[in-house]
């Protein structure tokens, strides 16, 4: 391993830390922030940490005017003993390597960027939460900064890495979400921008998801932006059904997000011998199963979500509540398997944590 210099100027006004229980998502950030620039001169340069603070654009900075932006989620967990660990912080920067690529902005060094956000967590460490159900988030991004009108992929960019304390991202907490079929908007096409996580497919989603939660649901369910007719996923979380005792979950098509949750709940399953397939699902199929009462459970992944439980579908009018709208038992389990992997309770047979 590269032996990084990583610049450090610590805060000397630290703020006053919230109360664990009553915690949202993302409303409270720490002390310090990592930031590194990008210059066509000299490439990514000056890795640091500093004091969390605003940063400084000019109005024309590219990003504000066509969203060449990147951007990704994980989360740090406090141990019981106090240990802090950091789950398989290696795939989010190959995947953002993977944004990059889609979006022109130049790769990162993915060994550094892990090893900024071990030395950024752990100066921060008495930020990581303790009640049942928190976290530290942590939320790497990327910005295009040159200042110029012409559409083309910019000559500097930064990468900020800031972390917040986090309660559930659902106010539903483990109970299960309501969920609305998609049937005006598409999130992605074949061929866009859907796979990498970049700003602009959420800003596509807005629209639907506040017409949505004008009806009561948390989320949309996304379908296939060709024929609006295959399930893609739900707006930041992957989908997985279990239909007459097996998983199904949407194909990664290119316009799915390629969930580092969802990958694990696969592994997960699979070690457990309980066959889980990937293929393309209708919601035709999905209204067939609840009629025939095959459809069991149905529960969304992610970092922020977690393992979210789906309690109903709202489509074409009718309401398809699932499992009685209670947490299905192979979704308690995953969520009980999962969280204790990532907070030091259960073994970690896959070597996914990572000890700071
Ligand atoms: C995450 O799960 O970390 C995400 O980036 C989803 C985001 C929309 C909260």
């Amino acid at each position: 391993m590269k032996a990084y210099q990583i610049e450090t100027i610590l805060s000397s006004n630290r703020k006053q830390k919230p109360v664990t229980e009553q915690l949202e998502f993302g409303t409270i950030f720490t002390d310090h922030m990592f930031i590194m620039d990008y210059s066509v001169e000299r490439g990514w340069h000056d890795p640091r940490i500093i004091p969390y603070q605003p940063i400084s654009l000019d109005p024309a900075a590219m990003v504000f005017h066509y969203g060449q932006t990147v951007f990704e989620g994980l989360k740090a967990y406090l141990s019981k003993d106090g240990e802090v660990f950091l789950f398989r912080p290696d795939r989010n920067f190959s995947r953002m390597n993977q944004s990059n690529a889609r979006l022109c902005i130049p790769p990162i060094d993915e060994e550094l960027a892990v090893e900024a956000l071990k030395q950024l967590v752990k100066i921060d460490q008495d930020w990581i939460p303790k009640a049942e159900g928190t976290s530290l988030y942590i939320r790497p991004f990327i910005i295009s900064t040159a200042p110029h009108l012409g559409v083309a992929p910019s000559e500097s960019y930064q990468f900020i890495i800031i972390l917040s304390p986090v309660g559930s991202y659902y106010k539903e907490g483990i109970h299960p979400v309501k969920i609305s079929v998609e049937q005006n908007y598409v999130r992605a096409v074949a061929g866009g921008t859907g796979e990498a996580k970049t700003g602009g497919n959420y800003a596509n989603g807005l629209k639907a998801q506040e017409e949505a939660a004008k009806l009561g649901y948390s989320q949309v369910l996304w379908l296939d932006g060709r024929e609006n007719k295959y399930i893609e996923e739900v707006g930041s979380m992957n989908v997985f059904f279990k239909i007459n005792g097996e998983i199904v979950t949407p194909a990664l098509n290119g316009s799915i997000l390629q969930g580092i949750t969802r990958d694990s709940i696969i592994q997960l399953l699979k070690h457990w011998n309980i066959p889980v397939i990937e293929r393309r699902i209708s919601v035709e199929e999905i209204y067939q199963s609840y009629r025939e009462g095959l459809l069991e459970e149905a529960f969304g992944t992610g970092t922020a979500a977690v393992i979210s439980p789906i309690g109903e579908f709202l489509w074409k009018g009718e309401k398809l509540v699932v499992n009685s709208g209670e947490v299905g038992q192979l979704t308690r389990e995953l969520y009980d398997t999962l969280t204790g992997i990532q907070n030091g309770t259960k073994e970690d047979p896959f070597g996914w944590r990572v000890q700071l």
